[in-house]
């Protein structure tokens, strides 16, 4: 597949850091762009950066010469994880001012796979009429809230469990967090 990851400036970078960490990019095509203000979320949260695996290509925001903002050259999935409300806004009403917004906007006009990780409490009506239009385009929601049945230990483990549904969503195997019933090996 060929898959874009997109990083906002919305609390939760390590599950970017998750989800970057867990595409087989030997199997997988993986882009990554990020937003204005991700970079000043993932300096707060993550203490040694953002990892970013090799072979993943970056983009930057401010330039339209990036495959993923013509609906001609065909992506199959684009992930934003986290993703905060101003973006999550900004893809609902079609603004297309930088390539992520861009890139959401083919997403949604193409019929293709738009995965937002949206993070934010409480939410006000403004969000909820957002995440209505978003679904009503054809967009999926994964919201960053973590499950607990499986006991997570560490914060890399609680992120997993959003990760986890993301990588369902994507259609990609992994082992990452036990499912419900599932019988140990
Ligand atoms: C440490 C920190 C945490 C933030 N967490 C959130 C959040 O969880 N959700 C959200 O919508 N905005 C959050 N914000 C605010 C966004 O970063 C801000 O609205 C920004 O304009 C979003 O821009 P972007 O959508 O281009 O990334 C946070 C900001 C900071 C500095």
């Amino acid at each position: 597949m060929r898959i874009l990851v997109a990083i906002t400036g919305a609390s939760g970078s390590i599950y970017a850091q998750r989800l970057l960490d867990n595409l087989d990019t030997h199997v997988h095509e993986v882009h990554l762009i990020q937003s204005q203000y991700a970079a000043s979320v993932i300096n707060e949260e993550l203490p040694d950066s953002l990892r970013v695996p090799e072979r993943v290509a970056v983009h930057s925001l401010k330039s339209m010469n990036a495959p993923f903002v013509s609906g001609s050259n065909v992506f199959d999935a684009m992930v934003i994880i986290p993703c905060s409300m101003g973006t999550l806004g900004r893809v609902a009403h079609g603004l297309s001012s930088d390539a992520l917004l861009r890139a959401a906007d083919v997403m949604l006009k193409e019929k293709r796979k738009l995965i937002l990780v949206p993070r934010e409490t409480p939410m006000s009506l403004i969000h909820v009429r957002n995440f209505e239009l978003l679904l009503l385009a054809g967009a999926t929601l994964i919201p960053a809230n973590p499950s607990f049945y499986t006991r997570p230990q560490t914060i890399p483990e609680v992120a997993d469990t959003v990760v986890a549904r993301v990588l369902d969503h994507l259609g990609t195997p992994h082992q990452l967090v036990a499912r419900w019933r599932e019988e140990k090996d």
